[in-house]
């Protein structure tokens, strides 16, 4: 897996009056978590257009407009060391606090296997098998008929980011039931060394297991209340013919 970090950081001055923005953004960018190969690269913009960049790997400011050609000669002169050590002294200590505190984690995903569309005349089922919540993105989420993995164009893949750091995946299986046949869905993801595997119970899906439920709790609850109210109507009817009139 290729990571490529970049670490931002940003300085901004705005001159407010009349509205000049000068800024630098400063990327560490590495690859590994070895933090052998660390880029650093210090870019200075004025108002949107960088105008002098100090790149690690060539060891110098470059101008990248007229007046950064000036700037660049002027600062490699006087100020040169001081961005050569950047490298060691901001990229490779917040790169490592990264790797330990974030991305050397992962977190194991929350998988829902259900069925979104069941088979219909015309229609074949469709099945949704859904990974929440893990990190890093990197996942495979894959279907296995009899054992045997799916690989027609049946299957479809979404994949997204939760926007904060976790990621979700939807895998849509279209499929034509037969009978005694085993259908699952695997995922397999950094968090776990096996092979996540969910096997679909084919015989009904989860919504319309618990309609039936529902429904079968309301019938029980309808009876026991009927029940009640039956005994409680023959005791107030017998008590009261206890009572002389
Ligand atoms: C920095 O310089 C190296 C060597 O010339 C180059 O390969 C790399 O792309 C440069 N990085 C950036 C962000 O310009």
């Amino acid at each position: 897996m290729l990571l490529i970090l970049q670490l931002l950081l940003l300085l901004t001055l705005t001159i407010r009056t009349d509205g000049y923005d000068w800024f630098r953004v400063a990327d560490c960018i590495t690859s590994s978590s070895d933090l052998k190969a660390v880029e650093f690269i210090d870019t200075y913009f004025f108002i949107k257009a960088p105008y002098v960049r100090f790149n690690s790997t060539v060891g110098k400011y470059v101008g990248l407009t007229e007046y950064g050609l000036k700037t660049a000669e002027y600062w490699n002169k006087f100020y040169l060391q001081k961005e050569i050590d950047e490298l060691e002294r901001v990229c490779k200590p917040n790169l490592q606090m990264d790797y330990s505190n974030i991305l050397d984690k992962s977190v194991k995903p929350r998988v829902e296997l259900m069925s979104e569309q069941s088979a219909s005349a015309g229609h074949p089922a469709m099945l949704m098998c859904s990974a929440y919540g893990f990190y890093p993105k990197t996942i495979d989420v894959y279907w296995l008929k009899d054992g045997k993995k799916v690989t027609s164009d049946m299957v479809s893949i979404e994949e997204m980011a939760d926007g904060d750091w976790y990621y979700q995946v939807h895998s849509h299986l279209e499929y034509t039931p037969t009978s005694g046949e085993k259908i699952s869905c695997v995922v397999e993801h950094i968090s776990s060394k096996e092979p996540l595997i969910y096997h679909w119970d084919g015989s009904l899906p989860e919504s319309e297991r618990n309609k039936i439920a529902i429904g079968t709790s309301g019938l029980a609850l309808g009876i026991i209340l009927s029940a009640a109210g039956f005994i409680y109507y023959k005791k107030k009817s017998s008590g009261r013919n206890l009572v002389p009139s």
